[in-house]
């Protein structure tokens, strides 16, 4: 027996099992394939190599997954006999949908699980392991926090994580809504990247993006918490400075811009025309936050 065993040990799988086997828990691992880099590398590293998913779930009390998708993870779960869950807790960092974590605590506790958290890895796999970051290196919830607080032992050995109550659906949600944002600042960062690359002559644009582009982005970062504090109060009319019909107009020569460089705009397109949107509904003296509502379906 072994006190955890690892299913999928991709990258974030290689980089979890290290960090168990460097706190000195003994990890089972299993792969679709054998042959993989990761996985050779979890067993020079020590963990125990299971062929059989069966047995491999067999041989401890904490099933730690992380697979490419949820998909995945009900297929390699149909291998397991009925009952193959028995007794066992299931810790899964794999990123789905807040439906489809409920979905998947319905389906282990119909399969005997003790107990079922639903989570997500929030770095890549080269900060897993790391102590005392500033940020959560996973997220959890699911069960109680005191079962939570019973596997400390072994999940602090991941880096820093969040409980995030009872709601099996809040971490993958919550998970969800960051990598959200992070999109819109990696689409916005490559398109504004485009714009100093075009002009750049070949010139290097790294230390441009350093000391322009970075700290501008890092001081607006802040300003999502105080549209959401406006969206809780139902306030569309406090535009901080930043009135609608202003930012239209902004987008208009942003547009122009681009369009001047001979760089392709649409990644914003949609953006201008929800800001457009929210000014004839909300008028010009609006907020930012008033396009929010406008994304309900
Ligand atoms: N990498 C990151 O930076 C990062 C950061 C945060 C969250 N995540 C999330 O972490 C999860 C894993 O990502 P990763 O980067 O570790 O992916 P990865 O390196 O591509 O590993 C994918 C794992 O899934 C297994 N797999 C894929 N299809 C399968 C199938 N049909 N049946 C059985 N096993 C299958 C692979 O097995 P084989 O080796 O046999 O193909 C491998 O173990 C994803 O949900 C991802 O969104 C990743």
């Amino acid at each position: 027996m072994t006190a955890v065993t690892y299913i999928s040990v991709g990258n974030i799988g290689l980089g979890i099992v290290k960090a168990l086997l460097k706190a000195g828990t003994k990890v089972t691992v299993w792969n679709r394939r054998e042959d993989r880099a990761p996985v050779k590398e979890a067993i020079n590293a020590g963990a125990v190599l299971e062929k059989d998913v069966k047995r491999a779930v067999a041989n401890s009390p904490i099933i730690i997954v992380c697979t490419l998708n949820y998909a995945t993870l009900k297929e390699i779960f149909a291998d397991l006999p009925d009952g193959g869950l028995n007794g066992k807790v299931v810790v899964n960092f794999t990123s789905g949908t807040p439906g489809q974590a409920v979905e998947m605590d319905g389906w282990t506790r119909g399969n005997g699980v003790a107990g079922y958290f639903d989570g997500a890895i929030l770095v890549p796999p080269a900060f897993i392991g790391a102590q005392d970051t500033p940020n959560n290196i996973f997220l959890l919830s699911g069960e109680t926090e005191d079962y939570y607080l019973s596997l400390s032992p072994v999940l602090a050995s991941i880096g820093r994580g969040a409980y995030l109550g009872p709601d099996v659906s809040t971490a993958s949600r919550l998970d969800l809504a960051g990598i959200t944002a992070m999109y819109g600042m990696f689409s916005g960062g490559i398109l504004g990247m485009s714009l100093l690359k075009k002009a750049s002559d070949g010139k290097p644009i790294a230390p441009t993006v350093k000391a322009a582009v970075v700290p501008m982005v890092q001081s607006l970062a802040t300003s999502l918490e105080r549209m959401a504090e406006l969206w809780d109060k139902g306030d569309f009319e406090t535009n901080d400075g930043h009135s609608l019909g202003m930012q239209v107009t902004g987008l208009g020569t942003l547009r122009t811009a681009y369009e001047e460089a001979g760089i392709e705009f649409g990644l914003c397109a949609p953006w201008v025309q929800l800001m457009k949107e929210a000014a004839e509904k909300n008028g010009a003296d609006a907020g930012t936050i008033s396009t929010g509502p406008l994304l309900f379906k």
